[in-house]
Parts: structure tokens; sequence; C-alpha cells
């Protein structure tokens, strides 16, 4: 297994490219299922999580073809309906595959995700739409049994909760149901807007794109001609090296940025100190010299994300007072709490809300990677620790970060991956 080791440093300066968004990639690749033919997609970020829904979709009979600048995909040769555990075990993501194959074959089976490191990660409100929309679900030996003989039926569709993948699904089953389906408390963040703004360019009849109501025309189990697109850049990616530069107080500029996806994470590290100067596709970060305390509340876009915690909390650990984070998406989101305790940080865990004293030295130290976002957490600890951080079991990293310690490595960040 590789590992990062890192040595603290007083100041980063440069430029860092974003990559593509991995959570705008998923559904779209996804909705390669619903195509009539062969689709191109450019600026895919090269991280596991995008190789593994490739695979998954190998797996099932699609031609995946990497080319220099893009991927291909011909989902037209599906000759398989079932999701496997071995592959869906490693992404609950997977779950995007449900509502596509069940509209476009009838009947789908899906190992049902479980839950991961953050969290129960139920998707109850995916099974609830699709059985509105018409689709008989059984659950039986792990797996989900879907079928729909007569494909879905539009319908007016209310989530309990917003639901980030739940939303797509259900966007992505409409397209191809029978009449219009109604989503009521749809999920707005800028990955579910991409998939919507391609599939109405491809031709499906979306209104409400970007609110919280959203209404598709189905095409009645007609296949879709989806047109060529690249993936919108990664906010969660950008707003972890705007905090790398505010955390080592270094002048980092973005590019391949869209500044419009991070009002919520601009607006908090202004109240932290830091300045911004934004063009169409940049951000170039001034920092603070000295980092004022915050209060963070999680919750659904374009209020402050959930996938900005983490790195808000090993910030905060910099901060010159007290600062209050609190989670309300997801009920185990601080488990990076402990390994930055285990540098030096001084943080009181009470249900969903974390209390940073700061300012407090840290310490480098061998450290453990939990999820995907806490290990970005740790690298940012790491690059203003006394002494050098070894960062272990980086998987979850690679999972979502495109060439992390490579975009560091180009501002001057003393980091290298080693093999344990
Ligand atoms: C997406 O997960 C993202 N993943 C997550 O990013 C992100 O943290 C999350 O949205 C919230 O923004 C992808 O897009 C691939 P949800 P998703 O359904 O869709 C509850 C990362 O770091 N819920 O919006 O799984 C759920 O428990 C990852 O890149 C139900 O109760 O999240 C949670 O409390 C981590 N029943 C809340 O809704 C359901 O059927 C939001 O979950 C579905 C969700």
């Amino acid at each position: 297994m590789d590992y990062l080791k890192t040595q603290g440093i007083d100041a980063l300066n440069g430029t860092i490219k974003i990559s593509g968004a991995k959570n705008a990639s998923l559904p779209l690749i996804a909705m390669t299922i619903l195509a009539k033919s062969r689709v191109r997609i450019k600026n895919l970020p090269h991280v596991a999580d995008i190789n593994t829904l490739l695979k998954l979709l190998s797996n099932l009979g699609s031609q995946c073809e990497f080319l220099d600048d893009c991927v291909e995909v011909d989902t037209s040769s599906i000759n398989e309906t079932k999701a496997t555990y071995d592959i869906v075990k490693t992404m609950r993501a997977s779950i995007l595959v449900l509502g596509p194959i069940l509209a476009r074959f009838g009947h789908c089976e899906v190992s049902l995700p479980g839950g991961c490191a953050i969290g129960q990660r139920p998707i109850d409100l995916h099974l609830k739409a699709l059985e509105q929309m018409g689709a008989n679900i059984e659950i039986k030996a792990g797996y989900i049994e879907a079928t729909a003989p007569t494909g879905l039926t539009g319908c007016k569709i209310n989530f309990d909760k917003i639901t980030v993948t739940g939303t797509a699904n259900i966007v992505m089953a409409a397209a191809l149901a029978k009449g219009t389906t109604t989503i009521t408390n749809a999920a707005r963040e800028p990955e579910v807007v991409q998939l919507c703004e391609v599939l109405q360019e491809s031709g499906v009849n979306i209104k409400g794109i970007g609110t919280a109501i959203l209404t598709i025309d189905g095409s009645d189990g007609e296949l879709i001609n989806i047109k060529e697109f690249s993936i919108i850049p990664d906010r969660i990616e950008a707003g972890t090296y705007l905090c790398a530069g505010a955390i080592t107080k270094s002048e980092l500029t973005l590019t391949n940025v869209e500044p419009k996806h991070l009002d919520a994470v601009l607006a908090k590290l202004e109240e932290m100190g830091s300045t911004f100067t934004l063009t169409e596709d940049t951000i170039t970060i001034h920092p603070s010299q000295s980092i004022k305390p915050v209060k963070i509340v999680t919750q659904e876009y374009p209020a402050f994300p959930t996938d900005m915690q983490a790195q808000f909390l090993a910030l905060a650990t910099q901060a010159d007072g007290v600062s209050i984070i609190e989670e309300r998406l997801f009920e185990n989101r601080f488990m990076h709490v402990s390994e930055l305790q285990r540098m030096g940080a001084d943080i009181t865990l009470n249900g969903h809300t974390a209390t940073v004293n700061g300012k407090t030295k840290l310490s480098g130290t061998d450290v453990m990677a939990t999820d995907l976002r806490a290990s970005s957490a740790l690298v940012l600890a790491a690059l203003v620790s006394e002494g050098e951080t070894n960062i272990h079991r980086i998987y979850h990293l690679d999972r979502g970060y495109d060439a992390l310690e490579k975009k560091l490595q180009g501002v001057g960040a003393k980091i290298e991956r080693l093999k344990e």
C-alpha cells in the first residue's frame, strides 16, 4: 500500500490546475446507459472511483475506450443487468446504475451498497421513488432486485430528504419513462445540474434545472442521442487547495475552476481572513497572516458543503480562537478528529458538533486516512506540522483526488508517495 511522507513547510507558491469533478463524472458515466450510441466524455478526472464505475459498465458488457484526452463509452452492447457485490462494495455510488438500467431493460439487480466509513448511507429514497414510478423492488440476499416489465411511468416524486445521487438516479430513470416526472425537493448541486444540462442538450425536455423542482418529459423507452460533453471542474478539489493556501498562508492560483460553484466556501474563507481575485475560470487566494475562527454548519448546496467540513476543521486548528463546526448530513464524519488530535489539535466532539480551540502547534507523526475527505484534511494539517508526517491508507485519497501529491509538489510542498 502507498503512503504519503510530508515535511511541514512555511509557504507554497504557484498555480494548480483543477481536474474534472468526480461527483459529476459518476452520474454522467451512468447516464451513458441511456444512450443510443457511443458517448465521448472529456475532462474525466484520473481517480479510482471513475475507473471503478467504468469497470462496472464493462462488466455489464459496455465498451470503454480511453483516448488521449477523453473516454468513449458505448453501452449498446450491454448484455448483463446485475451489478455485483465485488464492485459495488468498493464504491456505493454504483447505485447510480440502478435507475438507468431499470429504465432501459425493465429489470436490474444491484448489490446493496452497504454503509461506508462516514455513515449508513441508506438508499431508501432512491427505491421509494422508483416504486412510485411503477417498479417492483425486492431485497434478496443482499441484492436489490428491481423489475418494471412494462417500463417506468412518470409521476410526482417528493424526496423526504435532499439526496444528490437519489435525484440523479430518478432524473435518469425519468428520461426514459412514459410521461412526465416532477421531482420536488430535488438536489441542486452543480453535479446534478450538469447531468440535467447534458440530457437537455441531448434532446430531453427538462425544466427547473438548478432549482428544487425538476420536470422531466420521458422518451417512453426511446434511447437518447447523447452529445459529447466535458466534466465541470471539481469544486471540492478546488476548495481543498484553497484551504491549503489558507493554512500555509500562501498565495495560490487555481485554474480550470468554476468560482460560482464555491460561493459558500469562499465566504467562509473570507470570514477567516482570506481575500480572493476571481476571473471566469481562476481563483487566486490572498491569505491573511492570522486566521480568524469560524462557525460552520454543513447543509445541502448552495449552503456550506459537507465534503469541505474535514478540510475546514484542519484549517480551524490554526485559527486564533474557538471555531464551531456542525456536521448535519452524515452521522460519522468526524473520523479525522482523532488523527488531528494525535498531531496536537485541541478539538472537542459533542455529538455532531466539533469545537476547535486554535491556534495549536501541530507536530508531524504517523496518521491514518479513514475516508476520502478526512484524508485531505490530514494532508492540510501535515503541511503546517513541525517535522515529518506519514499518512497511511491513502487509497481513500486516491478515490477522489487526481494526482494530489504531484499538484502540491508543483507549488513547493515537500510531499512524496512511497510504498509501505
Ligand atoms: C453525494 O452522496 C456525494 N457523492 C457525497 O460526496 C456527498 O457528501 C453527498 O452527496 C452530500 O453532498 C456523490 O455524489 C458520488 P445524499 P449521496 O444521498 O448522494 C440521506 C465525497 O466525498 N439519504 O445526498 O450518497 C443520507 O443518509 C462524497 O465525494 C437517505 O436518508 O448523499 C444523508 O444523510 C462523500 N436516504 C443525506 O440524505 C436515501 O435514500 C444526503 O445524502 C439517500 C440519502
